[in-house]
């Protein structure tokens, strides 16, 4: 099944934030195969907003990234990418829609609680720039059948 990788920001774990992402995530029935605390540095920074080195805000960005350790996800689950980059709400949690993690808990473009890849191949990138192969886990949730239909797993 598919997968993506989400960050946890410096302002989801100084806003305490982090038990409400999770708690989202496992009530809509998304599998944790992957997840662990770590103190980004500039060199990992610099490698995945390498598309944003051009924009004003990008050595804010960076800074604020390693202001507190982050946690990182590898979720998994039935066109993962896409939905929870529906939960997650537009980058602005100012233009976010109520009901997604920004448009409830940020006011803010960069306070923003949460990355999510934005497309598969990106989310194949950043889960090898963020886990070894073994922190990855490979297991299927008891109640599988309670969350997809036969024909959807
Ligand atoms: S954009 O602006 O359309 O390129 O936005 P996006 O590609 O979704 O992601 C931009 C990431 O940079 C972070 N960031 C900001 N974005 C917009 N404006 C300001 N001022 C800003 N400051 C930081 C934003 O949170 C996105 O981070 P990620 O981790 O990718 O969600």
């Amino acid at each position: 099944m598919e997968k993506t990788l989400v960050i946890l920001k410096p302002s989801a774990i100084e806003r305490a934030l982090v038990g409400e992402v999770v708690k989202r995530i496992e009530q809509k029935g998304i599998l944790i195969v992957g997840m662990k605390m770590m103190q980004l540095d500039e060199k990992i920074l610099r490698e995945h907003y390498a598309h944003l080195v051009d924009r004003p805000f990008f050595p804010m960005l960076v800074a604020s990234m390693m202001t507190t350790p982050v946690i990182v996800m590898c979720l998994q689950g039935k066109d993962v990418v896409e939905v929870f980059r529906a939960m997650t709400g537009a980058t602005n949690g100012r233009k976010a829609l109520p009901g997604t993690i920004r448009g409830d808990f940020s006011m803010s473009g960069q306070q923003n609680i949460v990355h999510a890849s934005d497309s598969v191949e990106n989310a194949e990138i950043e889960i090898k720039r963020f886990f070894r192969p073994e922190e990855i886990f490979e297991y299927n949730a008891r109640n599988i059948r309670f969350i997809y239909a036969d024909d959807e797993i």
